[in-house]
């Protein structure tokens, strides 16, 4: 508690907390987005990948292999827990079949779908990935756990990282990045419908007409339901780790 109440004072923090706060009154729609987002699962995210690219399959259940062993690794050292990951097979594979130039992805925590996503650019030998973060103010000096898993020095010239929150982040890299030009855009952190809205909002110029848009945890909310029905897409959905995922964008 008294971690909370240092954290919430914090230069440039108060805001972005007490806004969290007022979003818990959102309306509540979890049991119908669950009911929804089950009843479109229609593959694993295993049957869904191999059927796009077997070859990259393989190599993508080889790396992801490696990168669970090395963060489950670094991540038991810790006495507290920084969340569970994302869907870091689906980061990686698009990330190495889309090749994009530019990433943007929300929500990174101790970086898993991060490092997914860094790897693969690694492996494509370009790449630059925007993240926005803001920091866990239930633990003690958050700031140095976002991105836990990542080794910076290797992966400095692929990573821009902004922990100020969504609202101040996305905008920060909506006036540096170049309409169109995003291929890929991974949601993964404020939850709240509100911040899933416009967080959409803020990127959705910088997107490409081919993107693949990825947002986790759908089932907290009607937030990807209506999207897709506002966008009038084809979209999938997937389980993961008792979650859902919903892809846009790759049929
Ligand atoms: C579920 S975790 C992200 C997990 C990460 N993608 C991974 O695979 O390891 C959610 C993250 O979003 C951050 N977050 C929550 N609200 C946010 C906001 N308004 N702006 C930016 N980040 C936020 C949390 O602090 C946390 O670090």
């Amino acid at each position: 508690m008294i971690t909370i109440i240092f954290n919430l004072f914090k230069k440039n923090y108060f805001f972005t907390i007490l806004k969290k706060i007022l979003k818990r009154f959102e309306r509540k729609t979890f049991a119908e987005a669950t009911k929804w987002a089950k009843s479109h699962v229609k593959y694993t995210t295993d049957e869904y990948l191999l059927s796009i690219d077997k070859n990259l399959f393989k190599e993508t259940k080889l790396y992801m292999k490696e990168l669970e062993k090395e963060s489950l690794k670094k991540l038991s050292t810790l006495k507290f827990s920084l969340g569970g990951g994302g869907n870091y097979k689906l980061l990686y594979f698009f990330t190495r079949k889309l090749k994009p130039e530019i990433v943007i992805e929300t929500g990174v925590a101790a970086g898993w779908t991060t490092l997914a996503i860094l790897k693969a650019m690694k492996a494509n030998n370009f790449g630059k990935l925007y993240s926005s973060d803001f920091p866990y103010f239930r633990i003690k000096n958050p700031e140095k756990y976002i991105g836990y898993l990542i080794d910076k020095k290797t992966y400095y010239s692929n990573w821009i990282l902004d922990i100020r929150g969504d609202d101040i982040a996305l905008n920060n890299f909506a006036s540096i990045i170049n309409d169109s030009s995003v291929k890929l855009f991974h949601y993964d952190s404020d939850k709240s419908y509100s911040g899933r809205t416009k967080a959409f909002k803020t990127i959705k110029n910088k997107l490409s007409n081919d993107a693949i848009i990825i947002f986790d945890d759908i089932q907290n909310n009607l937030h990807f339901r209506d999207l897709v029905r506002s966008l009038n897409v084809n979209f999938e959905i997937f389980e993961f780790k008792g979650k859902f995922v919903g892809v846009i964008g790759f049929q």
